[in-house]
């Protein structure tokens, strides 16, 4: 039979195959920081790819005292500032006659009745059929008080086969009992299969290959187990300070602000049983089972590690510390570097750690997951000859050089058998042709088209919660956390607690 020619690029290697009905899309705090450098460049990008249908249309949401040609040239400068593939004038048209903008503060009751008056005309002229998307990229505190004034002026609800949904960003809450307060005010106006929580992290395409790496292939996943596995390190590493987010970011800290969402959802990922299929439900199931069986160690003080970067040089000049830093108290205990042991209580996962560690201001932006294998239990060569042999270790790149590494033992050549650790590498660049789309691209267009297999459901919210309180509430009895030198891999402490178990962090 003759063999079909395989084109890697086409169908096999098209990333967003698919197109958003027609609808709108809300977007609350429009002039905000997310909005101008995320949403508003991945909106265009997806009309840019063709993936937003003709009738797209885009309503800000804002405080400013704005004209339509205010937010048009707004919107055009945020889109020529953050798009990935290229301004286009005819795409830009496209968009811009969907434009509308509607001036109000969060909580006037009038700028709802212009809202819905706004939602209503498109639907007549543009098209939107009715069906409409609320992104609120505002503070949390103020879901509650939108939510209200959309569900008075009955913007939140839908006729026949219409849609209205409503898309949140993190934080959800910052712990667990505030998470359950904002989700109660948040259901008594969308059902559930109507909220799509943004965690970017499930956006990113190296995070999607976490399940095509474990299950699409044979090899990896018999040795995915306790059997093998010595431990798994998660890093998110930011070279970064907090910057202008103090406001945000004091009282928050490393913890709630990323590992609650982002690193406990690689963990589950890398954690979770085969889903049945991918799905909303399936692949939540099994992330909710993993989240379920995670534990603490009983001794918060030696499995945990929290820093605060004080000041110093990085990048070829002098760095303010966190305590420095415009906006934040001198005496805040905030952490910008948290590191957590945790354990998955499940056959394949029984006694291997998962060691969790996140901060700014460190060595260089990397995030990544390490699965660190067992030493052989047995080598044939004398030890001295093996002695620069370590662990194998599969490491999943997430960003920013996107792929996946493998560092195994092979022979030196010459005449003796010495064994030295080697890597073999797959990098996204050099595999495909195409760039990785922006994460906000494949949420934004996945909350458009009603598919949520990549938006973490309101149990796994919970769940991280309940897994973190413990944690933060040990800290908060354990006055400022430990300082650390811009540029290095966090407090000493955070060493010290992997070195009580005998093992290192990578240098990324
Ligand atoms: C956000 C955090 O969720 O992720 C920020 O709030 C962090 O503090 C950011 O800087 C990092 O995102 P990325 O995609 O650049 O890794």
């Amino acid at each position: 039979m003759a063999r079909l020619p395989v084109d890697v690029r086409d169908p096999l290697d098209r990333r967003l195959p698919r197109i958003a009905p027609p609808c709108g899309l809300v977007i609350f705090g429009v002039t905000g920081d997310l909005a101008r450098t995320k949403l508003l460049p991945a909106v265009y990008d997806l009309a840019n790819r063709g993936l937003l249908n003709p009738a797209f249309a885009l309503t800000g949401f804002a405080r400013r005292d704005w004209g339509p040609e205010d937010f048009e040239s707004y919107v055009r400068d945020a889109i020529e500032k953050g798009t990935r593939t290229g301004f286009d004038e005819r795409t830009w048209e496209q968009l811009r006659a969907g434009l509308r903008f509607v001036s109000g503060t969060f909580d006037d009751p009038d700028a709802y009745e212009a809202l819905a008056r706004t939602v209503a005309d498109l639907d007549r002229s543009r098209g939107t059929g009715g069906n409409h998307a609320f992104y609120l990229s505002i503070p949390p505190s103020w879901f509650p008080v939108v939510c209200q004034r959309l569900a008075d002026t009955g913007l939140n609800r839908r006729r026949g086969r219409e849609w209205r949904r409503v898309i949140i960003e993190k934080p959800f809450g910052h712990d667990l009992a505030s998470a359950r307060e904002l989700s109660d005010v948040v259901s008594r106006v969308f059902d559930e299969s109507d909220v799509f929580r943004i965690d970017h992290y499930l956006g990113k395409e190296t995070v999607q290959n976490i399940m095509a790496m474990r299950f699409a292939n044979t090899m990896f996943e018999p040795l995915w187990k306790a059997n093998y596995v010595d431990h798994v390190q998660i890093t998110m590493a930011e070279d970064i300070g907090i910057g202008t987010r103090a406001g945000y970011y004091d009282g928050i800290g490393a913890a709630r602000d990323v590992i609650q969402n982002h690193l406990l959802q690689l963990l589950a990922l890398t954690a979770m049983e085969e889903p049945v299929r991918f799905d909303q439900e399936q692949m939540r199931a099994e992330k909710e089972k993993v989240l379920s069986a995670v534990r603490l160690p009983d001794d918060l003080a030696s499995s945990t590690a929290r820093g605060q970067y004080s000041r110093g040089v990085q990048g070829g000049g002098p760095v303010k510390g966190f305590l420095d830093e415009d906006g934040i108290g001198a005496d805040s205990t905030t952490e910008t570097f948290a590191a957590i042991t945790l354990f998955v209580d499940t056959r394949r996962w029984a006694g291997v750690p998962f060691y969790l560690r996140a901060g700014k201001r460190l060595g260089k932006r990397v995030t990544e997951i390490a699965v660190v294998f067992k030493k052989s239990a047995h080598v044939p060569f004398d030890n001295s000859d093996v002695a620069e042999s370590g662990q194998n270790v599969l490491v999943i790149r997430v960003q920013p050089d996107e792929g996946m590494t493998i560092k195994f033992g092979a022979k030196v050549p010459g005449t003796e058998m010495q064994v030295r650790d080697v890597t073999m590498d797959f990098g996204y660049g050099h595999a495909f042709t195409e760039d990785s789309p922006e994460a906000y691209e494949r949420l934004i267009l996945d909350a458009l088209a009603g598919a949520a297999p990549l938006f973490p459901h309101q149990r796994e919210v919970e769940l991280s919660w309940r897994i973190l309180d413990p944690v933060l509430d040990f800290w908060a009895s354990q006055g400022a956390p430990d300082p650390y030198r811009p540029g290095s891999w966090g407090p000493a402490s955070a060493h010290e607690m992997m070195a009580r178990d005998g093992r290192a962090w990578r240098l990324p």
